[in-house]
């Protein structure tokens, strides 16, 4: 798929068929993921393509939504903040690697013809004791990823000029 496509392609799904996600899919997700920048390199994170249905079940249950259950395949991200990059006034760059790889991963599924949906509303204490992760890591989002078996929402968004300037 062209670029600018995946980029309109993709939007966040809330309904999924049971189908299974092809191994080559993943890999190429899993590529994806592990090409995003984060700062000096570190990578502070793990993304973990959950298939095996009991663990799924159990993290999809820590989710406020029903609708991760139904994904043939969950993604959760761990990340640990002391393996992050630090600035000297405290800035810590975990969220924003995350958020960089996170996005490689749902473009990706795009372009896999995948749905996928960020999921932060999530109790994160029970996912991180599921997840068997103790800190300072910590689960950082979790994503559903199936083929849809419902359309998206409409697209909304602000005027594109109350969210880009160009300055000449
Ligand atoms: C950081 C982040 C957290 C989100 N958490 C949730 C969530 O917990 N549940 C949910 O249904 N959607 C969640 N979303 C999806 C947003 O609601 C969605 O991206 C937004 O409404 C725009 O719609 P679109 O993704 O279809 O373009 C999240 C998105 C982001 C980027």
């Amino acid at each position: 798929m062209e670029f600018y496509d995946v980029i309109r392609s993709r939007r966040s799904i809330r309904s999924f068929r049971p189908d299974p996600v092809p191994d080559e899919a993943i890999a190429r997700i899993a590529e994806a993921v592990n090409a995003a920048p984060t700062a000096c390199n570190l990578q502070p994170f793990v993304f973990k393509f959950i298939r095996n249905a009991e663990l799924r079940a159990a993290v999809a249950g820590c989710c406020r939504s029903s609708f991760p259950a139904e994904a043939p395949l969950l993604l959760a991200v761990v990340c640990d903040p002391e393996k992050a990059w630090k600035r000297g006034d405290g800035f810590n760059s975990v969220e924003v690697d995350v958020g960089i790889a996170m996005e490689h991963a749902v473009l990706a599924a795009a372009a896999e013809g995948l749905g996928s949906c960020w999921i932060c509303a999530f109790d994160a204490a029970r996912a991180a004791q599921v997840l068997k992760v103790a800190a300072p890591a910590r689960v950082a989002a979790l994503c559903p990823l199936g083929y849809p078996a419902a359309p998206p929402r409409p697209f909304v968004r602000k005027e594109q000029a109350q969210v880009v300037e160009v300055l000449d």
